[in-house]
């Protein structure tokens, strides 16, 4: 059993974690979830020791107060939120009340408790990097399986030896790894969206250019004996990452759904599922 990330992350891979544990190799000294998001992969790899980078601050400020507040502490920090505002799955106002007050404070308990309630469970902020996703009406709610994802995940955040970094993936020093670490690779999909892949939210958006930059990056990792596992899509929903599938001629790749394998044909019709793949260069 794996743990599962307590945020409802866009992009998340916790569906997908045997697919990807079974090309990962036995020995890693040092993982680096380069593009962790919801922390999914990093937070259950065997490995002596993790780094988790995201360009977004305030992910990666959840998970170091996580990690560094004892469970209860949380648990009671957000039941008095909950009685604060009167949170259910049908007070709105009170959702407003506790957003209206998270984008003045930057309270990180707020967001995670926001989060909670919103629809869908989403994270998303606007130009001025406030919060703005709408309420979850009669669906979103601290239930007990965010508790218990919740409980397993800041357990796990405080047993194992993880660095935070929030930077972005190009001014991350890797100079120091060796052969046997571990480069992970989860970026925004070129070819496919999610909200944290949208250069209006106050962060750098997902262009052509990261895509190539991130490329060159692990061909130079490759040079340098260091292993890498790049996860990507290379069509969807009719189109094609270009790119992507030139480049990953040089490596290995895998398929998520293994019957993908042969199948050209209809790649690029618009109703072919995504073809999600791993490329790796060991
Ligand atoms: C697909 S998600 C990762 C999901 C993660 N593997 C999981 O299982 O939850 C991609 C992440 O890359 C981050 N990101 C996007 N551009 C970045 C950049 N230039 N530098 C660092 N992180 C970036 C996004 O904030 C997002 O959290």
């Amino acid at each position: 059993m794996y743990v599962k990330c307590p945020l409802n992350y866009i992009g998340g891979k916790y569906k997908i974690l045997s697919n990807i544990f079974e090309v990962f190799p036995d020995r890693i000294d040092t993982f680096v979830d380069l593009f962790a998001g919801g922390f999914n992969v990093g937070i259950n790899v065997k490995a002596n020791r993790i780094i988790c980078n995201d360009h977004i601050n305030y992910i990666i400020d959840l998970y170091k107060f996580l990690k560094d507040t004892p469970v209860e502490i949380l648990i009671n920090m957000i039941n008095e939120r909950i009685v604060e505002f009167n949170l259910s799955r049908f007070n709105r106002e009170g959702y407003n009340l506790l957003r209206d007050r998270y984008n003045n404070t930057k309270n990180i308990v707020d967001f995670f408790v926001l989060t909670c309630y919103s629809f869908n469970h989403q994270i998303r902020f606007n130009n001025q990097r406030n919060f703005n996703t709408p309420f979850g009406k009669e669906r979103s709610y601290y239930n007990s399986n965010i508790e218990k994802n919740l409980i397993n995940f800041s357990n796990m955040l405080k047993i194992k030896e993880i660095e935070f970094i929030n930077k972005d993936f190009l001014d991350i020093d890797l100079s120091n790894l060796e052969i046997f670490d571990l480069v992970y690779c989860d970026p925004p999909y070129l070819i496919s969206n999610g909200s944290y892949n949208d250069g209006n939210r106050g962060f750098k958006n997902w262009t052509k250019n990261e895509e190539y930059n991130l490329l060159k990056l692990l061909d130079k990792l490759n040079e340098q004996n260091i292993r890498f596992v790049l996860s990507n899509v290379l069509y969807h929903k009719g189109l094609s990452n270009d790119l992507l599938i030139e480049w990953s001629r040089k490596y290995n790749i895998y398929y998520i759904d293994k019957t993908y394998y042969n199948c050209n044909y209809q790649l690029k019709s618009k109703n072919t599922k995504t073809v999600e793949v791993l490329i790796t260069n060991y």
